[in-house]
């Protein structure tokens, strides 16, 4: 029988059940049971924690460790507690330890002193890890459905700009005409390579500590394997005590919501910084921006700042967790349950940003005019007028220079490169004929930037196609992520 037992509690008479108290003579006392609760936490595993409990329950059956009859009570206790908590009927309240007592006294009231048995050769050790490990493998799947979407709202808006010209910066100058489509997809490439971590990350994540018991392994003739398949695990683990103590999964996945939060917060950032009258590149929809309580006429872009401020918190989840961990001697130390606070919050912040980033993106409009007038007198084709001597010989150096001092001309004239006469070319070298006034053009500018995967409309079309494929890719994984947890489902 599991060891278990009502301690009364003398404070307040409240009466706990608890998984441990045969060696105590006193209860635990009201506030050492609230400071050291995770229910209000973990009971987010609930669902974890029961589907890992009915594949523990058939591998027991199988391994003849219960009997038939056992197995099936179990089981059916689990998936009609399941079903009530899924429909409000059982409420994820009271007064437990953590989600594995709430559910092994639960599955006590559903199916008598049974229950007593679902916990023989594990400990909460091997079962807390195991429901995290699940939960983490669903989490990634959602986080990929959210970046899918955050793509699909780049693609959808570079598509209607691959002809929109804008300055492309460097140091926040302007650099280089570019097209908008070209700008937008660069941040398609970044959330590309978030998804390709949660690939990776999927290896690591979808290992089965179950099995491992306390630490040292289970004492009982158990089938890790079998219970590992049940629940879509590719593999178990190597060694039970590193099964109990490893938590890089879990910082893996804060480091993947961390960078997913920076590449949000930059895009976030061009946004706000677009959105400035200076600016005025974009304009967004009313529905995803606030206004002032004293200045009327104010739209401020607060759903982009706040995706931009909440990054640093993902961040520092990262650090709280790394900190987490760094003395933790092997195997299980209490301390390891503040990890999912962690996990969860890292997680809710970076599902909900990507979310609302999509939708604001897809409903912001791009002043394509207010783009295509800041190139005008801006010098971002001087590079392409330092080209062309290049093709007429010049060594590029001296290019430079005699374009940095005709910019240097202009400018005291307060002309732009495109009013430039041929004369004026003239005066700084006499290489220039009437052909390079057309290299001045923006239009012109970009179409000659082909080469790795630059500006150029048809090398901006092909960089679409490729992007198009990638998340055709991404849905076909999505979905073969999804079977794995329904390896269970033939049982209910
Ligand atoms: N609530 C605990 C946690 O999240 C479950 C494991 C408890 N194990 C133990 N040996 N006290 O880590």
């Amino acid at each position: 029988m599991a060891t278990r037992e009502r301690r009364s509690n003398e404070q307040t008479s409240v009466s706990v059940e608890f998984l441990w108290g045969g060696r105590f003579k006193k209860p635990l006392s009201q506030e050492a049971l609230q400071f050291s609760s995770s229910f209000d936490i973990d009971k987010r595993l609930w669902r974890h924690d029961i589907l890992a409990s009915i594949a523990h329950a058939i591998m027991l059956g199988e391994s003849g460790i219960l009997s038939l009859s056992e197995t099936k009570e179990l089981v059916k206790g689990l998936i009609a507690l399941m079903h009530d908590i899924e429909i409000g009927k059982v409420s994820l309240e009271g007064q437990y330890e953590d989600i594995h007592s709430f559910v092994e006294s639960k599955l006590r009231e559903y199916v008598g002193e049974v229950a007593n048995k679902l916990h023989t050769a594990r400990s909460r050790n091997d079962q807390v890890v195991t429901d995290f490990r699940l939960w983490c493998r669903d989490a990634l799947c959602q986080l990929g459905k959210a970046i899918l979407k955050m793509q699909q709202a780049l693609i959808s808006q570079a598509k209607q700009h691959i002809d929109t010209l804008l300055p492309g910066f460097t140091h926040l100058q302007h650099a280089q005409p570019v097209r908008l489509a070209h700008h937008l997809l660069a941040h398609f490439w970044a959330f590309q390579r978030d998804l390709e971590r949660l690939k990776e990350f999927l290896s690591r994540v979808n290992v089965s500590p179950l099995g491992a018991a306390a630490l040292a392994g289970a004492g009982l003739p158990i089938k890790p394997k079998r219970s590992a398949n049940l629940l879509g695990f590719a593999k178990t683990a190597e060694n039970s005590m590193d099964a109990i103590s490893d938590r890089d999964f879990a910082c893996e996945l804060v480091f993947i919501c961390s960078l997913i939060m920076v590449h949000l917060s930059r895009l976030a950032e061009e946004i706000i910084l677009w959105s400035t009258p200076e600016f005025a590149f974009i304009t967004l929809d009313d529905a995803w921006c606030t206004g002032s309580s004293i200045m009327p006429q104010k739209r401020n872009p607060d759903i982009a700042e706040l995706v931009r401020g909440k990054s640093s918190v993902v961040i520092g989840n990262l650090m709280q967790l790394l900190t987490l961990l760094k003395g933790l001697p092997l195997t299980y130390n209490r301390d390891l349950q503040e990890d999912k606070a962690i996990v969860f919050n890292a997680f809710d912040i970076t599902l909900s940003s990507l979310s609302v980033m999509s939708q604001l993106l897809l409903k912001s409009t791009f002043n394509t005019e207010r783009m295509r007038e800041a190139l005008t007198g801006d010098f971002s084709t001087a590079t392409d007028l330092a080209d062309y001597l290049v093709q007429k010989g010049v060594p590029f150096r001296e290019a430079h220079h005699i374009i940095g001092q005709l910019v240097l001309h202009l400018t005291e004239k307060r002309k732009g490169l495109e009013n430039a006469t041929l004369d004026e070319l003239r005066l700084f070298s006499e290489k220039f004929d009437a052909d390079a006034l057309k290299i001045l053009r923006p239009e012109r500018s970009v179409e000659r930037r082909k080469e790795l995967a630059g500006t150029k409309k048809s090398s901006v079309q092909k960089q679409l196609k490729g992007a198009e494929s990638e998340m055709e890719q991404t849905k076909k994984w999505l979905k073969s992520l999804r079977q794995l947890s329904e390896r269970l489902k033939r049982y209910f």
